[in-house]
């Protein structure tokens, strides 16, 4: 609808209101580089008449000098808005756009065909509600439209459009869009999208784009600007179970309590008996409390404050379910990952997943398969590199409420962040909670770790040293050992050759048994120091990240990073094993500082030069580090 020019200030409000009621439905375009997604979303935008007069006029312009229609309107230029987008022909990012009809508000995110930008296109289809799969009537169903509906099925998405574009270029035959229907039907089924809506199209001719065409006879079913009008996308989420993760206690005085966030799924109305999870303590509601007032009922997508008739421990993170349909929790379990980063998902290495309000470290603790995304295939993988999906077991490190992401959206997808970076790394959907993890439980001992220490007389901790191959870590580690052992304290020195021979015999040097070697020797030296020994760690340990994870796996002021600082150059010439000449000749791969990277401590407790300082001078830094912590 096209807003009259000279508008009153009441036109004005009126027209606003009537945006407001109007119904939003958000949609996303997918299509592989020359399919028209482009020229389609320009053509709907012009069509619904919502291109100001100044926009047109620079279209025809372009159109005459960038067009690829040969002089006639050139409607993906209004869509390739992005300078580099419009020099390479091609689409690079996710765009959202808005227009309206008299009927209904329209979000569509149109995002790059390229298999490269997965990641773009999952994050369009996660606030999606009706997929539009764009087909080139010429070319059929091919790779990337199996990578899209693949996406698009992960995302959740249920209500897809086949649009079986440039129809124009095939004589408007029947022959060719059936036989494509019947292929993406075969298809679809695969991936689990039940129903899908296909309509022959040419998006720069016009034909089924806003009514049907005269040169489609054959066809009988929408239009598609029709059909995005009134399509009835499975908004369920008032139907579903109520949850409500908590952002945040809401306590400005001893008279009130309430617990902010917003609603997930479902209704809530005052009276109504809700559970916490993960706790499983339940209440009834005794207000709804907005800024403007308390409400009689709520739904889903309101931001409200909920006060509870009993004071029960709730916080950050938690959620509030139906009582009598509440929520999972777990700290395990199964997931689809899209990775998109461009440093690989290794399993064992630690991350933050950020479920609902909850904020917690984890790791993936098996990649099962990782899913070709173009055949839809399982194959085995190590590790995720970025635009991959793998099916993925993942530990966390304390349980939180969840949903499956079948079941309710925004209990059950989350997203992976870097610990280091806080970069967002993946996204996440929970297929299901594993079972292993709620029939564990942690058996306390009662010889814990201060009796171990009281009777070693000693206060345990990780002596971690870090650096290449040949910086000497081995050789100071063990003079540290031998002093130690002198004055009388329990030790044990874990050192990477040796833990290789053994626990560890089974990894090699590559990005991911790396991750993996280091995540087993924490764990190690985790047991030990319970066993309240003073634990000596010599491994390169390449990462930050997997040192950082050690360090945390003990508590406060028990873990000391020594960086065996000695220059690459030193360390080649020392060769003590005659590896750095083999690796220089190629015959050893992935070998530390020459093809497989070393990133330095930041903040070590310690440094030790050993091009510098004897290793009897170093060893004495050591212990005189472990004297001023009072651990000897
Ligand atoms: S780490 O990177 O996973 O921490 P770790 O300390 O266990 O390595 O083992 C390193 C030792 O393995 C080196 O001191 C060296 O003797 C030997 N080694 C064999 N191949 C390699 C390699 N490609 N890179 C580094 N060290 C290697």
């Amino acid at each position: 609808m096209n807003a009259p020019l000279d508008l009153s200030l009441e036109d004005v409000a009126a027209y606003l209101r009537t945006q407001e009621e109007k119904d939003l439905l958000r949609f996303i375009t997918c299509g592989s580089v020359d399919d028209g997604k482009s020229t389609l979303i320009g053509r709907l935008l012009y069509d619904t008449k919502l291109i100001l007069e100044d926009q047109m006029a620079a279209l025809e312009k372009d159109s005459a000098t960038q067009g690829t229609t040969g002089g006639g309107i050139d409607f993906a230029l209004l869509v390739d808005g992005l300078a580099a987008e419009r020099e390479q022909g091609i689409t690079i990012d996710v765009a959202y756009r808005f227009f309206t009809t008299e009927k209904r508000k329209f979000i569509v995110s149109d995002t790059p065909g390229h298999e490269q930008y997965t990641r773009n296109m999952a994050t369009g289809a996660s606030t999606a509600e009706v997929a539009v799969i764009l087909i080139d009537a010429r070319k059929g169903v091919l790779t990337q439209t199996r990578r899209h509906s693949y996406i698009v099925s992960l995302m959740g998405i249920r209500d897809v459009v086949l649009a079986v574009n440039k129809m124009d270029l095939v004589d408007f035959s029947q022959d060719t869009f059936d036989a494509i229907v019947a292929d993406y039907a075969a298809f679809a089924a695969q991936v689990g999208i039940e129903r899908f809506t296909a309509i022959p199209l040419s998006a720069k001719e016009g034909d089924n784009m806003i009514a049907p065409s005269p040169r489609t006879p054959w066809y009988d079913g929408p239009a598609l600007l029709p059909f995005l009008e009134t399509v009835e996308p499975r908004r369920d989420i008032a139907d579903k179970p109520f949850r409500f993760p908590v952002q945040w206690v809401n306590r400005p005085n001893q008279d009130f309590r309430g617990f902010s966030g917003t609603i997930a799924s479902g209704i809530l109305r005052p009276g109504d008996l809700v559970t916490a999870q993960p706790s499983g303590r339940s209440s009834r509601v005794s207000r709804i409390v907005t800024f403007d007032g308390d409400l009689d009922v709520a739904v889903a997508g309101q931001a409200v404050t909920i006060v509870l008739a009993d004071e029960i421990d709730i916080s950050r993170g938690d959620a509030l379910c139906a009582a009598d349909a509440p929520c999972g929790v777990t700290d395990q379990f199964a997931a689809h990952i899209l990775w998109m980063n461009e440093a690989a998902l290794m399993p064992g290495r630690h991350y933050l997943f950020r479920l609902g309000t909850g904020q917690v470290g984890g790791q993936i603790t098996e990649l099962k398969h990782k899913v070709n995304v173009n055949t839809l295939e399982h194959q085995a993988a190590k590790h995720l590199d970025l635009n991959e999906v793998g099916f993925c077991n993942v530990a966390l490190d304390h349980a939180l409420p969840f949903d499956a992401y079948a079941d309710n959206r925004e209990m059950g997808a989350f997203i992976i962040v870097d610990r280091l970076t806080n970069a967002t790394v993946g996204a996440g959907m929970i297929e299901f909670g594993l079972r292993r993890a709620t029939n564990i439980a942690w058996h306390d001992m009662e010889i814990t770790k201060d009796a171990h220490a009281r009777q070693k007389g000693q206060k345990p901790c990780v002596l971690w040293f870090t650096g290449l191959s040949g910086a000497g870590k081995s050789t100071v580690a063990n003079l540290v050992e031998k002093r130690l052992h002198a004055l009388g304290r329990h030790t044990y020195s874990l050192d990477g050759d040796n833990v290789r021979h053994g626990l560890n015999k089974d990894l090699g040097f590559t990005e991911d048994d790396r991750v993996e070697n280091i995540r087993r020797v924490a764990e190690v030296a985790k047991l030990f120091v319970d066993a309240g020994l003073i634990v000596v760690c010599s491994f390169i340990s390449p990462f930050r990240n997997e040192r950082q994870m050690a360090r945390e796996l003990v508590e406060d002021g028990e873990f000391f990073e020594v960086f065996v600082d000695a220059p690459l150059a030193v360390c080649a010439e020392r060769d003590p094993k005659g590896l750095y000449k083999k690796a220089q000749e190629g015959k050893i791969k992935n070998f530390t500082g020459i093809d497989s990277p070393y990133e330095a401590p930041e903040n070590p407790e310690l440094v030790l030069n050993t091009a510098e300082d004897t290793a009897e001078a170093l060893a004495d830094r050591v212990i005189a580090l472990l004297r001023e912590n009072g651990h000897i």
